[in-house]
């Protein structure tokens, strides 16, 4: 239906041959399976989140503080210390400057000319967290192109590279993201000079059990926070407005029922998953779906495949806003369960219900076909024309 990357067949409706399959080319094991993927997000002592010790080592102080990468009981301490931080209040209070942040963005627009990740998807949510982090949300340019270098890639990293290649790869992308790490680190001395408001602030400031985050640990939580805080809830809002598009029943019930808003955009995650896959490791032999893995080997657990598998879902290939239960995995599950799921979940409701109310008759440009992220792990729309009147 959309021109959406190849790799992702689940989105043309079509089902793997099986839940778990070894990808000989890359060396990973492919997980589809929605109740395969829950059994390895649900065990961390089987299937740990340290991936990089099976990567060729670069730069260990990159791992410090990377909370995605960590398990416990340091991921218990680290999430333990940013939860305090990063608490359902904060992330409350931030509604009324979304809505504001959300009008004001929607006032610049063009009727001849409104490109709704440009508009509003891209920038709302890059402002708020940048003003959430405590650095101006004015330097967002910078933070695009940092992260638009990231994953411009369409090509899969393979494990079945020899380890000069896989190093080179390793480092290119890191070297993607350096001025980025350098910013925060910037930005973070200054907090320690002179402490200001903000989260980057309160992680300079906090402690475990007595003891302060490192420089390296406040610089990569806060790079995480930056690059996870905004490019997912960028596809989020893109991919909700493109779902219901094509789904006029659904689009007119959400319009006459608010209240469906919030379900409406728990269907988008499962339909259109944004971060369509992540990583796991094995420490000792498994089995999974039938298939004995060996430890030491890559999982990617394909979220976005498992949000279609009819086992759990019925008609997975239908939006359906009335879905209930929906128990997608494009959060995740378990102890690394996005941290920002309660922000990205305000942003969607907040800026699809001002979307609504300010164009009754918003729809694709049937002229001009959305184009999507170029990686195989994302989902999500990066550009898409509208019309309003
Ligand atoms: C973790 C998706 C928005 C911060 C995750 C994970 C997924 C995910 C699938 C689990 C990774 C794993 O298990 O390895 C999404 C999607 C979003 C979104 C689809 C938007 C629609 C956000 C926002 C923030 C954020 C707005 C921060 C402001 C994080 C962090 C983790 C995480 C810090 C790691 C948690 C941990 O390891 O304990 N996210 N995310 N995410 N997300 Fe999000």
């Amino acid at each position: 239906m959309w021109d959406t990357n190849p790799q992702q067949f689940w989105l043309r409706g079509e089902r793997p041959e099986h839940a778990v399959a070894y990808d000989e080319q890359l060396g990973f094991w492919n997980v589809y399976g929605h109740p395969e993927a829950t059994e390895v997000l649900g065990d961390w002592a089987r299937f740990s989140s340290d991936t990089s010790r099976l990567l060729p080592a670069v730069d260990q102080s990159l791992n410090d503080g990377n909370i995605i990468q960590l398990d416990p009981p340091e991921h218990r301490e680290l999430r333990r210390l940013v939860s305090h931080a990063f608490t359902p209040k904060v992330v409350a209070d931030l509604e009324t400057r979304i809505t504001e942040l959300t009008h004001e963005l929607l006032d610049g627009v063009t009727a001849d000319d409104f490109e709704l990740v440009r508009d509003l998807a891209y920038p709302l949510p890059v402002i708020v967290i940048a003003e959430l982090l405590g650095v101006p949300g004015s330097d967002r340019h910078l933070f695009k192109a940092w992260v638009d270098k990231l994953f411009e890639s369409t090509n899969q990293f393979s494990l079945k590279d020899d380890a000069a290649k896989q190093r080179e790869d390793i480092l290119d992308s890191v070297e993607s993201f350096r001025p980025m790490l350098d910013y925060l680190g910037e930005h973070a001395a200054q907090c320690r000079r002179s402490p200001r408001p903000g989260l980057l602030n309160d992680l300079v400031q906090a402690e475990v059990d007595g003891e302060r985050l490192t420089d390296a640990q406040v610089v990569n939580f806060a790079a995480v926070l930056l690059v996870a805080g905004h490019i997912t809830t960028t596809m989020l809002l893109g991919n909700t407005v493109l779902a219901l598009d094509a789904y006029p029943d659904q689009l007119a019930m959400v319009r006459r029922d608010r209240a469906l808003v919030p379900a409406a955009i728990e269907e988008s995650l499962r339909f259109l998953t944004p971060f369509a896959a992540v990583a796991r490791a094995t420490s000792k032999p498994e089995t999974l779906g039938g298939l004995e893995i060996p430890a030491d080997q890559m999982l990617l657990l394909w979220v976005g495949a498992a949000n279609r598998d009819p086992r759990r879902f019925a008609n997975p290939d239908v939006l359906d806003v009335t879905r209930d239960p929906n128990p997608h995995l494009g959060f995740g599950r378990g102890i690394h369960f996005c941290l920002g799921a309660p922000l990205a979940r305000l942003e969607g409701r907040l800026a699809l219900n001002v979307l609504l109310d300010r164009f009754p008759r918003l729809r694709t440009d049937p002229d001009r076909r959305p184009t999507f992220m170029p990686s195989p792990n994302l989902t999500g729309v990066q550009s898409l024309h509208l019309l309003t009147d």
